[in-house]
């Protein structure tokens, strides 16, 4: 048996987490300071808080605010939207070249509906090299420099979960050629799942609390901490530009998002998609208590998610597909004093080890997760813009091992995008038996979209057969 400093546990008791001393005390030397080490990096009172409101109170089930639709700039329509469209991509790209963006990739997430073993980035989604999520991330990085000039530093958000294995990936692969000084990982902060019905912190391991990562929310707070925005701000870094792991399509440092934040002095800006349909199960860009803010699907009444304008439309048409430019100043001003943006609850089922170290695999849900969420900085924000771009050209994610937004889709999703450049650049692809053109991969640092690839290939190209479009090294 180990003795707990008493200090501890008596802040332990307290905080109603007596458990965790005995915990401790039943552990050997150094398993015990293992464990120990665990609980003291805990926000001992902000877990309090959570499991008073969350847990014990109505936390969670606030009544919504007044809602109404949110404004979003559509694709253009007519010839004058077009023109207005051309110079507001104008405008953004002024703002990358200038040295003024930073991107951010969002990947500090567990990937559990994936299933794959390792941070998420390292899945090899690519259908004929195998190219993993982080490579070409990487390749659009490289091409985006090269393009616009810009030295367009990279953060990647991680969490203590896949910190060190996603380092070490990117050291092993040299950091896919690109200067590791302007690659920066920066490490969320974790929260432990609490038992749904005590609020106690659950037990991974009987040395080892259940931790997660605190939601894609936990960036602005991490990027305040590891001090990132300082490095912003002193690099001349104005805005950064977020996107997310897992969704392979996307224009990175899309000028018609930087363009329209420029335009609307936004603070924060969001691209979306148009749904599918009201049961799409996306969180809808919309206005809450007179502010911008995006309302997840499970949240949006079904009278509202169903709800259409004159000419047929969906009123909540913009789904958000996660994907900001955030201003470095709404950052600092938002997590001042170390403010956490608010916290939302999620009931899981949490394996655990309980008082007797016995292993629980819960067939219900058992435990209470807390999260943040990054677009609940856009109420924050003096000023927002939304944009629409294709579905086709910027989102296909991969969440799930099978199904909808699995690997299969984005392959296809991937597969057509790269079709569209293609044909646009005077080729022919051969397509199979199923109508789906052959698989094909055009490495970003070959062509970044359509106008550079009709640079890069003769016109009346012939595809029949699967190709890889690389750079030649
Ligand atoms: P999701 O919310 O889809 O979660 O993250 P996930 O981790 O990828 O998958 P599940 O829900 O466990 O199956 C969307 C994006 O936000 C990042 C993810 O890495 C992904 O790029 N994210 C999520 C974080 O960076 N931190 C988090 O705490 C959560």
């Amino acid at each position: 048996m180990t003795a707990v400093d008493p200090d501890l546990a008596t802040r332990l008791e307290a905080a109603g987490q007596g458990h965790l001393v005995a915990a401790i005390e039943a552990l050997p030397g150094a398993d015990a300071a293992r464990l120990e080490a665990e609980v003291r990096a805990l926000d001992l009172d902000l877990v309090v808080d959570l499991v008073a409101r969350f847990v014990r109170g109505s936390g969670g089930h606030e009544a919504p605010g007044a809602v109404a639709p949110g404004d979003a700039v559509p694709l253009p329509g007519s010839a004058s939207d077009r023109a207005r469209a051309e110079r507001v991509w104008e405008t953004g790209e002024a703002l990358i070249r200038s040295g003024r963006v930073a991107l951010v990739l969002l990947a500090g997430g567990q990937g559990t509906r994936l299933g794959f073993a390792g941070p998420k980035g390292e899945y090899p989604f690519a259908p004929i090299t195998g190219r993993t999520l982080f490579h070409h991330h990487a390749a659009k990085v490289a091409a985006l420099r090269r393009r616009y000039r810009a030295a367009l530093p990279w953060y990647l958000l991680t969490s203590p979960q896949n910190d060190e294995e996603t380092r070490r990936f990117f050291a092993a692969h040299d950091h896919f050629g690109l200067d590791p000084d302007s690659v920066r990982f920066v490490v969320q902060g974790t929260l432990p799942a609490v038992d749904a019905e005590s609020g106690q912190i659950l037990l991974d391991a009987p040395d080892r609390l259940a931790l997660s990562p605190d939601g894609h929310g936990g960036l602005l707070i991490a990027l305040r901490r590891s001090g990132a925005l300082d490095e912003m701000a002193d690099e001349g870094v104005s805005t950064f530009f977020t996107f997310q792991v897992d969704n392979p399509l996307l224009r990175v440092a899309h000028p018609a998002l930087l363009g329209e934040h420029v335009d609307a002095a936004s603070e924060m800006s969001s691209l979306v998609v148009r749904k599918k349909s009201p049961e799409e199960k996306m969180g809808v860009i919309a206005r809450v208590d007179g502010k911008t803010a995006v309302v997840e699907y499970s949240d949006l009444p079904d009278e509202l998610a169903e709800a259409r304008t004159a000419d047929g439309e969906l009123e909540y048409w913009g789904g958000s597909i996660a994907v900001h430019a955030i201003e470095v100043g709404l950052a600092k001003r938002v997590t001042e004093g170390g403010t956490h943006l608010p916290f939302h609850r999620a009931l899981k089922k949490v394996p655990h080890v309980d008082a007797t170290g016995r292993r629980v695999e819960p067939d219900a849900p058992n435990a209470v997760k807390f999260e943040t969420f990054l677009f609940d900085a856009l109420p924050l924000a003096a000023r927002t813009a939304t944009v629409e771009v294709p579905r086709e050209d910027d989102f296909s994610a991969i969440k799930n091992a099978e199904g909808d937004d699995s690997p299969e889709t984005a392959r296809v999703d991937l597969n057509r995008m790269y079709t569209r450049w293609l044909e646009a650049a005077g080729a022919t692809v051969a397509r199979g038996d199923d109508g789906e053109p052959v698989d094909l991969e055009i490495d970003p640092r070959f062509a970044l979209d359509a106008g550079e690839l009709a640079e890069r290939i003769p016109r009346g190209e012939v595809v029949s057969e699967p190709r890889v479009f690389a750079p030649v090294s």
